[in-house]
């Protein structure tokens, strides 16, 4: 099947985990075809590790830092992109992290505000940066990444859960406003998996308890979500716009 991203500008937030969601994405829209792959991340070592991977496939790549919760870096790290690789055709909003957990009485409201800057405001500041060029084109495609959390209801997970839920709704909303546009705006919504989003230091530990809890028997690969993140990217997906797509083995339907 052809994705038809032949000549297409991506750029990926939280690209730089090395074991991460937002680096398969990048490899696998170089890998499907895109012209230039940007990778930004709050960790710029990481994110020109990813970098030169998109480049040893033969595909247009720069690595920009900027930390995704400032409006400020957002906007210099867009103009950035856009001046180097060209207008952004396909946005991957992926950056995130989960930052309080346990009862909420007990957590603090700061960190609340930080997770809440993470989770929710910055794929509207990074979308508001790149929305002028995809209107220019009258096409274009944005993909968050969202959490199943905000569909099951775990004891403790709290504010983060509450932001990825704001960000569905953030999702349908720019959906419905920029339909007149062409610009389709999805959401991916994983599951657990074993990338450094989960602070325990042993993966396959993980991904054995995964397995066994998980209702498809199987831990979700960061693969899996680079799939259905390009799905939605491509024109495969072109009549679908403001949908949250559930990637998480059968633990939310
Ligand atoms: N892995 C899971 O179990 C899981 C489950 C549901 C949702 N998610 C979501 O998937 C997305 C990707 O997470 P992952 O699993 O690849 O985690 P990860 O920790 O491996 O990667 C996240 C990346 O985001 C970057 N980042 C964090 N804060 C940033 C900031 N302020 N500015 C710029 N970059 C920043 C990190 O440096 C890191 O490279 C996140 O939005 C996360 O909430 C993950």
């Amino acid at each position: 099947m052809d994705l038809g991203f032949k000549g297409q500008v991506a750029l990926v937030t939280g690209a730089g985990s090395q074991i991460g969601f937002g680096r398969e994405i990048a490899l696998s829209l170089a890998r499907e075809g895109c012209a230039a792959v940007g990778v930004t991340d709050i960790n710029l070592d990481d994110a020109k590790l990813t970098c030169e991977a998109v480049k040893a496939l033969g595909v247009k790549s720069i690595a920009v830092k900027a930390d995704v919760t400032n409006k400020a870096e957002v906007e210099a790290m867009v103009k950035e992109m856009i001046s180097n690789l060209g207008d952004i055709d396909i946005l991957c909003n992926v950056a995130g992290a989960i930052m309080s957990n346990g009862p909420f009485e007990e957590q603090d409201p700061a960190v609340w505000t930080k997770e809440v800057a993470l989770n929710l405001f910055s794929p509207m500041f990074v979308s508001a940066a790149v929305l002028p060029c995809m209107r220019k084109k009258g096409k274009g495609a944005i993909v968050n990444i969202g959490s199943g959390s905000s569909h099951m209801y775990i004891h403790g997970v709290g504010v983060y859960a509450q932001a990825k839920g704001a960000l569905d709704v953030f999702t349908k909303q720019l959906a419905t406003a920029e339909a007149k546009n062409r610009i389709r705006v999805n959401c991916v919504a994983p599951g657990p998996a074993p990338t450094n989003f989960i602070k325990a230091p042993d993966k396959q530990a993980v991904i054995e308890f995964l397995k066994k809890e998980l209702p498809l028997g199987r831990a979700t690969s960061a693969q899996d979500i680079a799939n259905a993140t390009l799905f939605f990217a491509s024109d495969v997906s072109i009549d679908i716009s403001g949908q949250v797509l559930h990637v998480s083995g059968a633990s939310v339907m």
